[in-house]
């Protein structure tokens, strides 16, 4: 499998530290030295089909890829605009992609872009096509913006990649560990109303550092390579200080691990696409380049998969 081009969409409205401090009882110091977050995207009026259709757009036009052969569009996301429509099919709708495709949402929370990537490549294998990869999370909509503890941490985007079937095999390696006491939200209270984002952060700190390095160093170790012959790795942006302890645990510099959470915050599933439409952008992705993705998150779930670019 191939990622042939990345596309990306950030709502325009601009929410940092400063004026965050405004509305819970908060500092930019305590904000950037716990997280790495200066600033985070918010939607107002923008929703996830328009983000998601936006990056996708992109993507294709990069990619040269004709329409007519994406069979497959997977949005990866856990705040839908609705449960139904999926936003897949109104993302099918949106850009006029053949009725032939295979089109559906997928929640795996934050590990959400690298479930889709995996289900991605077996689809396409079935299907002979291109796929259309998404995340795409507007968490504003689950935010409490009273809760300190949160809402400094989340930021709404999407980023889109277009996939082809050639070139060689992903190495994956997933997990998944029913559980809503560290991180839960998204369901419906007694009054029908949504319930908030709630999070254990020590508990969801500590899940991340333990869990992430085992699974980066299985994949690693399936590929037949080492650490040290890694060129990227590329984390879910949860929180600078958890790709630090990643780092950390590996032994690998922490200049190996492209981060962007500083200007866009957590965006779950939107995250890991997000930083390699920048890496694309910087030029610092080179074909043959081989990249670790991992993410981890609500579920619990976690994902690593190790590609060539
Ligand atoms: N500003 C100022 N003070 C705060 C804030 C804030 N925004 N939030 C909490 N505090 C206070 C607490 O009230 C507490 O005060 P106390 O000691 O007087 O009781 C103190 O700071 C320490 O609180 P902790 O929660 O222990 O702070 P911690 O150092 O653990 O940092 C944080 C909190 C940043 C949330 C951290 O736990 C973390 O990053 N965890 C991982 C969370 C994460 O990344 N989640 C996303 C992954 S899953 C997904 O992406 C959906």
């Amino acid at each position: 499998m191939k990622i042939v081009a990345m596309g990306r969409a950030l709502p325009q409205y601009v929410l940092d530290n400063q004026e965050l401090s405004g509305m819970v009882e908060t500092n930019d110091e305590w904000i950037t030295t716990r997280t790495g977050i200066c600033q985070r995207h918010i939607a107002k009026g923008e929703t996830v089909v328009a983000l998601a259709s936006q990056a996708a757009r992109q993507a294709l036009a990069q990619s040269g890829v004709p329409l007519e052969s994406i069979g497959v569009v997977i949005v990866c996301t856990f705040t839908p605009d609705t449960a139904t429509p999926s936003m897949a099919c109104m993302v099918q709708k949106e850009l006029g992609l053949p009725q032939t495709v295979l089109a559906f949402d997928l929640n795996a929370a934050c590990s959400g872009f690298v479930y889709g990537l995996a289900v991605a490549e077996a689809l396409m294998d079935r299907q002979g096509c291109h796929a259309l990869v998404i995340g795409g999370e507007l968490l504003s909509r689950l935010v409490d913006y009273t809760d300190r503890s949160t809402c400094i941490l989340f930021g709404d985007g999407a980023g889109a990649a277009v996939v082809s079937p050639a070139g060689s095999r992903t190495v994956t390696d997933f997990g998944a560990d029913g559980n809503a006491e560290l991180l839960s939200g998204g369901g419906y209270n007694i009054n029908g109303g949504r319930e908030p984002l709630r999070m254990n952060g020590r508990e969801v700190f500590r899940f991340a550092v333990s869990t992430v390095p085992g699974s980066i160093r299985r994949v690693v170790e399936q590929a037949g390579c080492t650490l040290e012959e890694v060129d990227h790795f590329v984390l879910h942006q949860a929180n600078h200080r958890i790709t630090e302890g990643v780092a950390r645990h590996l032994g690998v510099n922490l200049d190996r691990f492209y981060e962007n959470i500083v200007h866009t915050g957590n965006t779950s599933a939107a995250s890991i696409p997000l930083a390699l439409w920048e890496m694309q952008e910087k030029d610092l992705l080179h074909p043959g380049d081989r990249l670790v993705l991992a993410g981890f998150g609500g579920g619990l779930t976690w994902g690593a998969m190790l590609l060539n670019w």
